[in-house]
């Protein structure tokens, strides 16, 4: 059989045509931008946020609306982040010949360098140089800018900016405060700020910060089970392989339903049918493919696990065998020596802090679903 690309993608943003469900999520979404709305999208990492925007996003293009997208983690410091989102802005409102009056009028209050390439299209602005430099005082006028742009001029615009939980790191509450301003005098142009700590982003929404009720909050679910069935099912019957229900189960279960996980142990099985020439897949191939990831990632997990407190350890190892549920259960913390519960939640806390536990309804989970599966080997 000749070789075909591996359908199953992970760590880039997905396209609309191998997106899966979401479907709900989509429509609203792409009203309440197209509404003008400001909204917050919130998930723990990898359960799909930009992929659900950059698919929204080009279903508002196709109506014509301008779209921008920024992720604010990308930005080493604020003048940068605003100089992109000046730009980004102004080349999604062009051509130049529109954005040209603003342009000088800007220039004439904050005094940028601005470049325009008239090949590329290009607009390149610099809003002020030298490590001292403080752009708080021009940030009100950048965040004002597509309220200016789209003001009388029959178009409307929605922006993304992605990481927002970033953004306090610029410059704590003035920047909140600037862009909670601005926006809201904006009614033709929609945004959505998505945020991967749900702590984080829930702290700026809380009351007494600027975005406190800005706008709806959209909490990311994971994707149900029986959709990433149909998806990884039709995809292998394509290719001429059946993959059994318990393997299926087997390997949504080892991804504890996190998009990104199920779409990796996909494509790590796709690859292993393909070098086999497997037809039949059962749970021992999805079980061998899942030691393969584990065992390639056993390097960084030692050293993860060396920096651990041992209560931390004793922690993840119940979680990693008892699961969620059961964690503070007097049982659990006598079989694996926790403490008292106020201790367990302690360790709880700190494991979360440290990026290796999230949150999603109400209960802990391993924010990388293979690091259980590397305790419990470990540990045999
Ligand atoms: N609707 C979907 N259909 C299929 N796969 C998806 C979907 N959403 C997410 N994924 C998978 O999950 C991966 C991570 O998605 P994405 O980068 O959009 O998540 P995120 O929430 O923005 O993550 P982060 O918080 O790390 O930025 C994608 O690369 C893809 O493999
Ligand atoms: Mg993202």
């Amino acid at each position: 059989m000749a070789s075909q690309e591996n359908p199953f993608v992970f760590g880039e943003i997905i396209d609309d045509v191998n997106f899966v469900n979401r479907t709900d999520e989509l429509n609203q979404l792409v009203r309440d931008l197209a509404d003008g709305q400001k909204v917050f999208l919130l998930s723990p990492r990898r359960f799909g946020k930009s992929s659900l925007v950059a698919v929204a996003l080009l279903k508002l293009k196709k109506r014509h609306i301008r779209t921008v997208s920024l992720t604010v983690s990308s930005y080493a410091s604020y003048a940068q982040f605003l100089e992109k989102f000046a730009e980004k802005v102004l080349r999604a409102a062009g051509p130049w010949e529109r954005v040209k009056d603003w342009v000088k009028r800007f220039a004439r209050q904050v005094n940028p360098e601005v470049n325009y390439n008239m090949t590329t299209q290009e607009i390149n602005l610099s809003l002020g140089k030298g490590a001292g430099f403080d752009p708080t005082p021009i940030a009100p006028d950048v965040f004002a800018l597509p309220g200016e742009l789209t003001k009388n001029a029959g178009f409307r615009m929605a922006i993304c900016l992605d990481e927002f939980q970033q953004i306090s790191q610029f410059n704590s509450g003035s920047v909140e405060n600037a862009i909670r301003n601005q926006v809201q005098e904006q009614r033709d142009v929609g945004y959505v700020f998505a945020g991967s700590q749900p702590s984080l982003m829930e702290e700026m929404l809380s009351a007494k910060r600027p975005f406190h009720k800005a706008g709806p909050q959209m909490f990311l679910d994971k994707i149900p089970a029986t959709d990433w069935k149909d998806f990884i099912t039709r995809h292998f019957r394509k290719r001429g392989r059946t993959l059994e229900e318990q393997g299926l189960e087997t390997l949504l279960a080892s991804a504890d339903l996190i998009p990104y996980d199920v779409q990796r142990i996909a494509h790590e099985l796709w690859d292993y049918a393909e070098l086999k020439d497997k037809r039949q897949l059962d749970a021992s191939d999805v079980n061998s493919v899942i030691d393969t990831l584990v065992t390639a990632q056993s390097t960084y997990q030692e050293l993860l696990w060396e920096q651990l407190s041992p209560r931390q350890r004793a922690t993840l190892q119940a979680l990693a065998h008892r699961g969620a549920s059961e964690i503070y259960s007097q049982g659990v913390r006598e079989q694996f020596r926790l403490g008292p519960a106020s201790t367990v939640q302690k360790a709880l806390q700190s494991l979360d802090s440290r990026d290796i536990l999230g949150r999603y309804k109400g209960n802990y989970f391993f924010l990388d679903p293979l690091f259980p599966c590397w305790i419990r080997k470990k540990g045999a």
